[in-house]
């Protein structure tokens, strides 16, 4: 399942789902904000509910943001609640490091079967824990750690060795997409799927070159239909 589409945009998503080319779609509050979402907890419910329609029986991850446990359970229980195909987005700790986000990761899967896709990582051995905790995926932030000055290919591929050692099922999410190159190079360096934002799956389809080579075919075919006319 190896292309995700990082975005809350429908006409994107429906877009890229006529085409055939993507098997997810991942959101966070941030994409959200940023595409307009309006009316508190109602709109993201609806925008989630039109997406999760839209591309069932693919995954749509959709994160929760209560400031505790208790109301981060009841959000998250209520969130997969409005589709079968919706996994709940944790950041992997709280903003100041706070750990009880782990013990939440465990019992979403283990007691309430919900799908977790754990978030905000930036190392292997961060995902590495999300995923003995019982994460379903385990997201890394592969821009933000090449932004940090390491690369995120090294800490993939780290990963997937130790993932598959273990016979850990966590299925590894690079997001942050932030050039063309990353989608392929995160795959071949063993992430199970990339969570791209689609003006870089657009930059992977089309080439200068191929313009040409197609300008050219066009050319020549009209050519030879007025020959074979003449
Ligand atoms: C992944 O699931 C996240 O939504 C996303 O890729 C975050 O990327 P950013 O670094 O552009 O915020």
């Amino acid at each position: 399942m190896p292309i995700f589409l990082d975005t809350g945009n429908l006409a994107e998503i429906e877009k890229f789902h006529r085409m055939g080319v993507l098997r997810g779609v991942t959101t966070n509050p941030t994409i959200l904000f940023k595409e307009g979402v309006t009316g508190g907890m109602k709109g993201i419910e609806d925008r989630s509910r039109l997406i999760a329609k839209l591309i069932a029986p693919y995954p749509l991850s959709v994160e929760v943001t209560a400031p505790d446990r208790a109301t981060a359970l009841a959000q998250a229980r209520t969130f997969a609640g409005w589709a079968d195909n919706i996994v709940v987005k944790v950041t992997v700790h709280g903003p100041e490091g706070e750990l009880e986000n782990m013990e939440l990761i465990h019992e979403l899967e283990t007691r309430h079967d919900i799908r977790v896709n754990v978030t905000a990582m930036m190392s292997a051995q961060q995902c590495f824990l999300a995923a003995m905790a019982g994460a379903s995926y385990v997201s890394l932030f592969g821009g933000r750690v090449n932004n940090m000055g390491y690369n995120a290919c090294d800490e993939i591929r780290t990963l997937r060795t130790v993932l598959d050692r273990f016979g850990l099922r966590a299925q590894i999410i690079v997001g942050s997409t932030r050039e063309v190159l990353n989608v392929i190079e995160w795959l071949e360096a063993g992430a199970h799927i990339v969570t791209a934002v689609p003006s870089l799956l657009e930059g992977m389809l089309v080439h200068p070159y191929t313009k040409e080579t197609v300008r050219m075919f066009l050319a020549d075919g009209a050519r030879l239909e007025a020959r074979l006319k003449g």
